[in-house]
């Protein structure tokens, strides 16, 4: 496992992250909006198997199965030296965010008060990153989330303090990465959506200011194991509609017939793309499946030739598939 720096947070981490919306779809209660199915067991073991292969790094939230995944991290690997990143779900209850008045969005005591509950869930350890789970470059000049983030910081509740950007979105938030007053963004970056290098990406690295790469394997069409008859029981039955499914397996297949060898599998070539050089400090995977640990964990031991990343670079592809409040 490599490790790095995450910006001016000065926390050392490993470049492959566990993203843990998935695994919170083992909750018992499932709420719609809790979306991913999972099983409770194969999650736990799924985290173990990271962290035993050097995954220090989980990103979560308390929106995700309210709580469920932060409890399940909480639980499997209590006492050990990971670093967590949470999220404050916004009180409107929309992804992405739209209501340009804060205090729609994010009310300060509603941040506090929230932050306080992902801290039990995750064991009262200390939260390493608190993010902002939407943000709005509108909201900047506002010390709302200054005055809310000043008191976690306060009561030891939280170290650093970030936010996810909007959906495919990574201007949106160029004003607060520019002040350099986050420690972290958390951003879709994946071969098909580059968007984040055109600006953010730079600016981030001024700045200082750690980078995120969410969902890097396009919530699993970038694993190069779908095909025009692969279903799904959860919510990405919206997300891969079969004419959208169909034109991503033929995308994939194409990359993964030029690229993909027993030496490397197109999941570690997607990943090892994010974590290129002008891409990510670390990129979060969903990994509801141990044996996807494994391989996921290894994608930065194969090397991608200078041609090969620019036939990637060529791959880039604009559109939103993800349905309203997703
Ligand atoms: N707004 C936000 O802040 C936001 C939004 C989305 C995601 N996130 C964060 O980003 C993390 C990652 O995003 P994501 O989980 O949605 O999508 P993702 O990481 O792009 O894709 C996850 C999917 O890829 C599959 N997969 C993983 N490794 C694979 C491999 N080696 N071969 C084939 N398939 C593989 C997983 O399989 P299984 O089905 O077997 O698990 C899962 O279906 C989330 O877990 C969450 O922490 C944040």
């Amino acid at each position: 496992m490599q490790y790095t720096t995450l910006g001016k947070t000065g926390l050392r981490i490993s470049r492959i992250g566990f993203g843990t919306w998935g695994i919170g779809g083992g909750a018992p209660v499932l709420h719609w909006k809790d979306m991913w199915k999972a099983d409770d067991k194969l999650s736990k073991q799924a985290l173990l198997n990271a962290y035993r292969v050097g995954v220090n790094f989980f990103d979560t939230a308390l929106e995700y199965a309210d709580g469920h995944s932060e409890r399940l991290i909480a639980e499997t690997l209590a006492g050990k030296d990971i670093i967590v990143a949470t999220k404050i779900p916004p009180l409107d209850g929309h992804w992405p965010a739209q209501n340009k008045d804060i205090n729609q969005v994010f009310p300060k005591d509603y941040i506090i008060e929230k932050a306080r509950i992902s801290y039990k869930n995750l064991g009262s350890k200390t939260i390493d990153i608190l993010q902002l789970h939407v943000w709005l470059d509108d909201w900047f000049d506002s010390n709302v989330w200054r005055e809310a983030f000043a008191v976690i910081k306060k009561e030891g509740v939280a170290k650093f303090f970030g936010i996810s950007v909007n959906d495919h979105d990574p201007n949106s938030a160029l004003k607060i990465v520019d002040s350099g007053e986050i420690d972290t963004i958390q951003v879709i970056y994946n071969i098909f959506d580059q968007a984040p290098k055109d600006e953010l990406f730079p600016l981030a690295r001024k700045r200082n200011v750690g980078i995120i790469a969410r969902v890097p394997l396009d919530e699993g069409s970038l694993g190069g194991t779908f095909d025009y008859q692969t279903t799904f029981n959860d919510w990405r039955k919206d997300y891969f509609t079969p004419e959208r499914l169909k034109e991503v397996v033929d995308r994939v297949k194409q990359m993964k017939n030029k690229l993909a060898s027993t030496n490397r599998t197109m999941a570690q070539i997607a990943l090892k793309f994010s974590l290129l050089d002008d891409g990510a400090d670390v990129a979060i995977v969903g990994m509801r499946n141990p044996t996807h640990v494994l391989e996921n964990t290894k994608s930065l031991d194969i090397n991608l030739s200078k041609e090969e990343i620019e036939y990637l670079k060529n791959q880039r592809w604009i559109r939103n598939f993800y349905p309203e409040d997703v």
